[in-house]
């Protein structure tokens, strides 16, 4: 039966340890594996500006030896003029996988229900999956393991990068920590989610109301942008609701010595991080940005050997 990636949790922790096991794989050999050769068509959809997602999985699909084709909804039919179903139901003739950056986490279900190829979230307002397995690569990578570590995310903990932190991280058995104003805090059903996982895997989900008790003894420390896509007409209620969430040189003294920082990008230094921090020596953010590339190739070798 063919597999989705939707959000964190459609692969098990054991899944996601061998992908990024091949993720660590694919970077050494980026030419070794083929399983769009063909070429194959991949199509990467976007409903919402990017550049990291549409760089990396541009690149990644030829790397593997595939046509990567991008769609930008604006001058296609999906949307107001074609059904989600009924956009499936074309791709599905004629491409190997859709990638599919999006707004409601409904759109992918319903693309997914209706696709006999793999569906791949790419970010909606829910979930930002990929990212995270970039993240844990950079992690895994920086630090040696995942499971026993420490990550502290901090500001606004009701977005997709906050739900995806706490699922993912949680299936790699570390200790989520979030620090948030109570009005971001993460919604309960993604904890209450996070929480289950964490039982399994031997991790851990705390959730603060200030950025100082969580960072306290992390291994890493992350943050992603107070206004999220679709969110500016809210810019200045939300800066006053962050006012002591950016992560400065006094916050991450409350870090181990030898945290990192990760931020999946793009970042607003001034905001929710300073210049020091993010370009400073603890920073892995270049690394994380490349690892996307990395990732993304292993979880799309992985979906296209569970295809059929
Ligand atoms: N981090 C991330 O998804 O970057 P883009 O929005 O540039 O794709």
């Amino acid at each position: 039966m063919v597999r989705h990636f939707l959000k964190d949790d459609d692969i098990t922790p054991k899944e996601q340890a061998a992908i990024l096991e091949l993720a660590s794989e694919v970077k050494a050999s980026p030419y070794k594996f083929r399983p769009f050769e063909g070429p194959q068509t991949v199509a990467l959809i976007f409903d919402k500006t990017s550049t990291r997602t549409r760089v990396s999985f541009t690149v990644g699909v030829a790397d593997l030896g595939g046509n990567p084709m991008v769609i930008d909804t604006g001058v296609s039919q999906m949307g107001g003029k074609e059904s989600v179903a009924d956009t499936a139901r074309v791709l599905e003739r004629q491409v190997a996988a859709i990638v599919w950056r999006t707004y409601a986490q409904a759109g992918l279900d319903e693309m997914a229900a209706n696709s006999s190829v793999p569906v791949i979230n790419s970010l909606s307002d829910d979930y930002h999956p990929c990212q995270i397995l970039a993240d844990l690569l950079t992690i895994k990578e920086h630090k040696g393991a995942l499971a026993g570590l420490s990550i502290a995310y901090v500001g606004d903990a009701a977005n997709n990068m906050a739900n995806s932190y706490l699922i993912g991280c949680a299936m790699a058995g570390m200790h989520v920590r979030i620090g948030a104003p109570a009005a971001y805090a993460p919604a309960a059903h993604i904890v209450r989610r996070a929480e289950e996982i964490a039982a399994e895997t031997g991790g851990s989900v705390t959730v603060y109301g200030n950025p100082e008790e969580a960072v306290v003894g992390a291994d890493v420390v992350t943050t992603d942008t107070w206004i999220s896509m679709g969110q500016e007409a809210e810019k200045q209620q939300r800066i006053d609701a962050f006012a002591g969430y950016t992560i400065g040189s006094a916050l991450m003294a409350h870090a181990k010595k030898d945290a990192i920082f990760l931020h999946c990008l793009p970042a607003y230094r001034g905001y929710e991080v300073s210049a020091e921090v993010i370009d400073g020596p603890q920073s892995v953010i270049w690394d994380e940005a490349e690892n996307r590339l990395h990732a993304q190739k292993a979880l799309m070798i992985w979906l296209a050997k569970h295809a059929h």
